[in-house]
């Protein structure tokens, strides 16, 4: 396994480009399993988890192709193909099993899913990648059947996935759960009237499952506390290309008037706006300055409110964020609870913690999304912080300076965490298990180094 070694005081400066955004890439490739024809995807982020989601697809018989010329310019990284194998041998899957065989490049993917022979998603992907679950919705309204991995535990607490179950019995699948699959039939699926919400409000992955099957079923679902994520809208962009006939995608009812077949489409994913938020708030945290190309500003209205609150300059053009930081000891403490969107998104939850645990004074965080999603506190306690986390709360005072660590990521948003807290700290971290992060940030450490900071990848020899 992978770990980086981070050494800490170097402010970021000058200019990054966001890729695409991976909550957005899975369930769109999921949703390709509704379509009978090829689909044409850009702006694919070259991630473990867009790999994992293509060896799904490949596990059921889907072709893959990635575009010939992004294989030359921006190959599969090798630390993403190496952060797979190693995973694989751990769960014994053969290689090309967990890193795809379809040339996946980054880029432009083209997806054949017409030629399925399974419908099955296996535990061992399906546990590594959650949104595998994605393909249930899609399975069930092309094939009439579906045997779906149940996800199981997760790091960032409970993550149940009974509001896809109810939305997909609504629309008139059988669904039982046997030896920890969901498995369902359905007939034509027919359209009706669904309420997604549960005890935490809306859910993201569930809506687009549902919004998918929907597309096909006989006659009208207008789906109600829809989640209204700028990820729901892209699916229901990427399936109206596709000749689906979807409403209302970005507000909580999403009205959908089901159609025979999906046709061939191509489409380009939005880009990622938790990376954009994670590399301003990394600008945030070392005072520097920076600008983030093609950072969906629109879409982070949550997080650059929090930053502008701490004292953090955050312009906006058409095209980019420029974050000017005083430095962490010229900020002010916030109070903000992580909500859905457009609120402050959870994602972004265990960075801003690592950017208040050096800004002087009192923070407050709750998560509304995951109210236990706190791992990462411990980690940053490691490293000097001074959090308490009681009742889904976590109280942050603010320390005059954190000092590097060997710190161990806990999920992908929690790795983002701790290397943002390295890059602050005095002297040099390890951050180790970085897999956790190659899932979601392409070429994270790169992207840091081309602004200045001091990261280096290096083979964790001492990990079991
Ligand atoms: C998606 C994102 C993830 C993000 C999360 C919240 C993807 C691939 N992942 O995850 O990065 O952190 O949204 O913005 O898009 N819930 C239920 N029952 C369900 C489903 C969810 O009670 O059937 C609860 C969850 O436990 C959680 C809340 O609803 O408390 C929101 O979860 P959800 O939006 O479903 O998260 P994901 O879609 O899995």
């Amino acid at each position: 396994m992978d770990m980086f070694r981070i050494e800490g005081g170097h402010r970021l400066e000058g200019s990054i480009h966001v890729d695409g955004a991976k909550n957005a890439a899975l369930p769109v490739l999921a949703a390709t399993i509704a379509v009978s024809g090829k689909v044409s995807l850009q702006r694919i982020p070259q991630l473990a988890d867009v790999a994992t989601m293509c060896s799904l697809l490949e596990s059921m018989g889907a072709t893959i192709s990635g575009d010939a010329a992004a294989s030359v310019t921006s190959p599969f990284s090798e630390s993403v193909r190496q952060s797979l194998e190693s995973e694989n041998r751990s769960v014994g899957l053969p290689q090309q099993q967990g890193c795809s065989a379809s040339g996946f490049a980054g880029g432009t993917l083209v997806v054949d899913s017409s030629s399925l022979h399974s419908v099955q998603a296996s535990y061992d992907l399906v546990n590594r990648m959650r949104a595998g679950v994605c393909v249930l919705g899609p399975l069930l309204a092309r094939h009439g059947r579906a045997r779906v991995s149940l996800p199981g535990g997760c790091n960032i607490g409970h993550r149940p996935i009974d509001l896809h179950l109810r939305g997909l019995t609504a629309l008139g699948a059988r669904l039982h759960v046997e030896s920890g699959y969901v498995v369902g039939t359905a007939d034509r699926l027919v359209g009706c009237d669904i309420l997604l919400d549960g005890p935490s409000g809306s859910t993201v992955t569930g809506t687009c499952n549902v919004m998918t099957a929907a597309a096909l079923a006989d006659g009208r679902t207008v789906i109600k506390a829809a989640a209204c994520e700028p990820e729901v809208i892209d699916v229901a962009r990427f399936l109206n290309a596709a000749g689906a006939r979807i409403q209302g995608a970005g507000t909580p009812v999403i009205e959908i008037d089901g159609v025979e077949e999906l046709h061939s489409a191509a489409h380009t994913i939005i880009h990622d706006r938790i990376e954009a938020a994670t590399l301003a708030i990394a600008a945030a945290i070392t005072g520097g300055d920076i600008s983030i190309q093609h950072a969906p500003v629109q879409d982070m209205v949550g997080v650059c409110q929090v930053l502008k609150e701490a004292g953090v300059e955050v312009r906006i053009t058409e095209t980019s964020l420029r974050i000017s930081s005083p430095g962490c000891r010229a900020l002010k403490p916030v109070k903000f609870a992580a909500s859905p969107y457009p609120g402050v998104p959870t994602d972004t939850q265990a960075q801003l913690m690592a950017l208040l645990s050096l800004v002087p004074g009192v923070s407050v965080i709750t998560d509304r999304v995951f109210p236990d999603r706190f791992r990462h506190a411990a980690e940053l306690v490691r490293m000097g912080a001074d959090i308490q986390v009681s009742s889904g709360t976590a109280v942050i005072q603010g320390v005059p300076r954190l000092t590097g660590a060997t710190v161990m990521a806990s999920d992908l948003r929690a790795s983002a965490a701790l290397v943002l807290a390295a890059l602050a700290a005095s002297g040099t971290s390890d951050v180790r298990r970085v897999y956790h992060l190659d899932r979601g940030y392409v070429q994270f450490e790169k992207k840091l180094q081309s602004l200045g900071a001091a990261i280096q990848r290096l083979s964790d020899a001492s990990d079991i």
